[in-house]
């Protein structure tokens, strides 16, 4: 009896280690790393045709390679859902310009960062570029970013959110809101593309640090690409793309 419930507990033990192998076991078995990311925050990942392209696209498939990943496998959604799939291990991994913040290192590790940027306040020429200048009036950002939390901070501000930058940047141009915050290279990125006529932009507000996310408790994969992100930022990889995208390094310094 003492025999069989022994067993019993060794198989049951078997099938628990089984169940759950470590992420980078698995990666490392298939050869295929399976990433997540928006596909409209230009130049950092975004769609041109129906290629998902940008800087930490490229930047994640170079880590990938480093580690010994043969394929990288991508899939995009919504912003504020990126997080949610990834706590529900749908990817091994989010690449979508995520700053480190408290809040959101309850829920997911992330990596060491691999930019440092932060958000500017977009408006009409002579709109309201202050907090202060900001009472009372509207601000958009787009759903799930710390932008959407920043102006809480601020006195009788009206945030209104949106799917996606883009949407904002439309109110904008259509005076339904006043102002709208986004990251600094983004706004630069549409800019040198044309698509903001007229509006002009602060200096950075809030500093931020940006990493990949993956997640929570998968040492063994936190190591691998943190190891292969020190690798193209030392190897000149880094450097090439970040000239590429931005024409300047933008790694935090
Ligand atoms: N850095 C900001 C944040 O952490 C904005 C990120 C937005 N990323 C995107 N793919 N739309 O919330």
């Amino acid at each position: 009896m003492k025999f069989v419930s022994l067993l019993v507990t060794a198989f049951l033990f078997s099938l628990t280690a089984q169940a759950s192998p470590s992420q980078f076991d698995e990666i490392k078995k298939t050869g295929v790393l399976h990433a997540a990311s928006e596909g409209a925050f230009p130049p950092f990942n975004y769609f041109k045709g129906k290629t998902l392209e940008g800087f930490e696209i490229d930047l994640t498939n170079e880590i990938s390679k480093r580690i010994g990943v043969k394929k990288v496998e991508w899939k995009t959604y919504a912003f504020d859902s990126l997080l949610i799939g990834l706590g529900e291990k749908r990817y091994d991994l989010v690449a979508a310009s995520h700053a480190i913040t408290p809040e959101r290192a309850k829920a997911v590790d992330f990596l060491n960062p691999y930019y440092c940027s932060g958000g500017v306040i977009l408006t009409k020429s002579g709109g309201p570029q202050t907090m202060a200048a900001l009472a009372k009036k509207t601000v958009a950002v787009a759903v799930g970013t710390t932008y959407a939390q920043f102006f809480d901070k601020g006195k009788g501000i009206e945030v209104k959110t949106f799917p996606k930058d883009v949407d904002g940047i439309q109110a904008l141009l259509s005076n339904k809101v006043d102002a709208l915050m986004t990251d600094k290279f983004v706004v630069l990125q549409l800019k040198k593309e044309g698509k903001l006529p007229g509006l002009v932009y602060s200096e950075i507000i809030e500093q931020e640090r940006i990493a990949i996310a993956v997640h929570k408790g998968e040492p063994q994969l936190v190591a691998a690409l943190n190891e292969g992100l020190s690798k193209v930022m030392s190897d000149g990889t880094y450097a090439k793309l970040s000239q590429k995208y931005f024409g300047e390094d933008i790694r935090c310094k």
